[in-house]
């Protein structure tokens, strides 16, 4: 009897939550791979009917790319999460909860989470939501904005630091993908000390171009010495009390080289007040503040940073 031919089976989903510009960058970068890659990735979207949309992608040399993405809406979510292997959660730190609730109930039991977000927090907020699926943290400061909704330019190479946090590994398939094609990216069996580095970072430089609206090289001056040094001390303190130890001057001098790296650019908490869009203090000193709270230890220089920037937020104009 001739056997039947069989049904073709559709290779597993890279899915992108969040097409912001490191949502964006990052399926840039991985479509880059070849085309079979980029026919396994998709962003999911609320907000859009199912379409194949053009995405322009403005390169670190100024050389312009078009790629083709599929954005999936409400209505097709069911089908392609349950084929869904890695789902990459690209949006600001306070909408995790919410944006990966809103897929969990269609995501396959075996699919791998990875969060890349500044700041930290999320990552306990979610842990209770998850069932049997593993979780991975990242964090990156490649420098990207988007010129308009589907365009994104590249604004700075940098580091991507990614690791598993919770349940199984990572793929080596998967994880062999987006170490080749994310630029400087590496992998780490322990990646909290190094979120908590880069928290340190953003910690000092965040909220304080954002006050004194100014570019990150502004901080090298004497006079946000102080505040820079208290602000990472009481971080270095809590994490201590998290069970994690950081070496504070290490940190401070990480912190200014950033600064100087970084000279010329505005810090996104700078661009969110600017633009009167809602910051990420609450992962950045608010996640310090929470963490001396639990641990009953006072924190006044985060805390002033927090409510400083709950000030701007609160004059926006809408
Ligand atoms: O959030 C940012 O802007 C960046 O993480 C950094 C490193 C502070 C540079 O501006």
């Amino acid at each position: 009897m001739p056997s039947r031919p069989s049904t073709p089976v559709s290779p597993k989903q890279i899915t992108i939550l969040g097409a912001g510009a490191i949502g964006q960058l990052i399926f840039h970068q991985l479509a880059e791979a070849n085309q079979q890659t980029a026919s396994r990735l998709n962003f999911i979207s609320k907000e859009t009917d199912s379409a194949v949309t053009p995405l322009k992608f403005t390169t670190l040399d100024g050389q312009q790319i078009t790629r083709h993405a599929k954005f999936v809406g409400l209505k097709d979510y069911a089908h392609e999460l349950a084929n869904t292997e890695l789902l990459l959660v690209c949006v600001k730190a306070y909408q995790v909860k919410a944006a990966l609730n809103s897929v969990l109930p269609y995501l396959s039991a075996d699919a791998h989470i990875l969060l890349l977000h500044n700041g930290m927090g999320p990552h306990l907020e979610v842990q209770p939501d998850l069932d049997s699926r593993s979780l991975s943290l990242g964090t990156t400061s490649q420098g990207a904005f988007r010129i308009d909704r589907y365009h994104v330019k590249q604004t700075g190479a940098g580091l991507t630091q990614l690791g598993a946090f919770i349940g199984a590994e990572l793929s080596e398939e998967l994880k062999t993908l987006l170490l080749s094609n994310i630029d400087r990216s590496t992998w780490h069996s322990d990646i909290l000390p190094l979120l908590w580095q880069k928290l340190a970072i953003n910690v000092a430089i965040n909220p304080l171009t954002a006050i004194h609206d100014c570019p990150n090289g502004e901080l090298a001056k004497i006079e946000y010495r102080d505040t820079i040094h208290k602000a990472v001390k009481e971080l270095v303190e809590v994490a201590a009390a998290d069970g994690l130890k950081l070496e504070l001057a290490l940190l401070i001098e990480r912190v200014y080289q950033v600064i100087e790296l970084t000279a010329q650019n505005f810090s996104s908490m700078h661009q969110d007040v600017y633009h009167q869009r809602q910051t990420e203090i609450d992962a950045i000193n608010g996640f310090v503040l929470k963490r001396a709270q639990t641990h009953q230890i006072s924190a006044p220089f985060n805390l002033r940073l927090v409510e400083q920037i709950k000030q701007l937020e609160a004059k926006y104009s809408y």
